[in-house]
């Protein structure tokens, strides 16, 4: 079977305010390389791409020093202040495309994708809905009040945690995103698709696909990539 052909934007314009590092974490060293490559692997790695742009923040010093940089698949260009902006920015980048054109975006500080979830997300993410990689919520979920003590419990059944990647049609994604962007928080594309009257399927994801938030994450990316390579030799 012909692999699904696509195109990806890896917003990494970010600082990383929560790592609180001293530079952007996603140049901060894993396992031999740095955040980034890790996150990219996975999307350069499958036969299915055509392009993928990367949004890095005006002041970046750390992307042109990867060897990524000078893959001719590989893109270039100034992110926003914000995730949505920056994501805006890449698919403005990869410019006027077919209608059937699908787009994968994933978060530069996401280290841990493996190549199953990618595919399956590719899979199931149909137009025009397209789709993300969720997990359902494992654990209680509790509302807390002002004094920082327990105003309820709420119901998880029916609740998922969004990950990245998620894959939609290029041009319905950019279209929900220019009319999201500056209408409030959209912290990912599946909430701008959601205000577009779209509606996303979820596709089950690993939960080994952390988000590198804060100091502690680094070790754990560390351990499931160290688990992972020792899997495959
Ligand atoms: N991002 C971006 N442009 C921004 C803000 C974030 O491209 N203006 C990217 C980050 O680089 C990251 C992804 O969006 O790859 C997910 O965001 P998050 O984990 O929140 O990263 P940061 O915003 O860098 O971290 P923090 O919120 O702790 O400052
Ligand atoms: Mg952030």
């Amino acid at each position: 079977m012909r692999p699904v052909r696509f195109r990806a934007v890896v917003p990494a314009a970010g600082f990383g305010t929560r790592m609180d590092a001293g530079r952007p974490k996603q140049y901060l060293p894993l396992a031999g390389a740095t955040v980034l490559d890790h996150a990219l692997r996975p999307l350069l790695a499958h036969p299915g791409l055509e392009r993928l742009v990367v949004a890095i923040a005006p002041d970046d010093l750390g992307f042109g020093e990867l060897a990524v940089a000078s893959d001719p698949r590989v893109d270039a260009v100034t992110g926003g202040n914000t995730r949505a902006e920056s994501v805006a920015a890449g698919l403005a980048a990869l410019g006027a495309q077919d209608r059937q054109a699908i787009v994968v975006v994933h978060d530069a500080a996401r280290p841990c994708l493996d190549a199953a979830d990618l595919e399956r997300l590719l899979a199931e993410s149909t137009p025009p809905d397209g789709g993300l990689l969720a997990i359902p919520v494992r654990d209680t979920l509790k509302r807390a009040d002002r004094d920082g003590r327990v105003a309820c419990t709420v119901d998880r059944a029916g609740l998922w945690q969004a990950l990245t990647p998620q894959a939609f049609p290029l041009a319905v994604l950019r279209d929900a995103l220019a009319a999201a962007v500056g209408a409030g928080a959209v912290t990912d594309e599946a909430a701008a698709m959601e205000r577009a009257g779209h509606a996303p399927r979820l596709v089950e994801g690993n939960p080994a696909n952390i988000k590198v938030t804060r100091p502690g994450d680094l070790p754990l990316a560390e351990a499931i990539l160290a688990a992972r390579e020792g899997r495959t030799q």
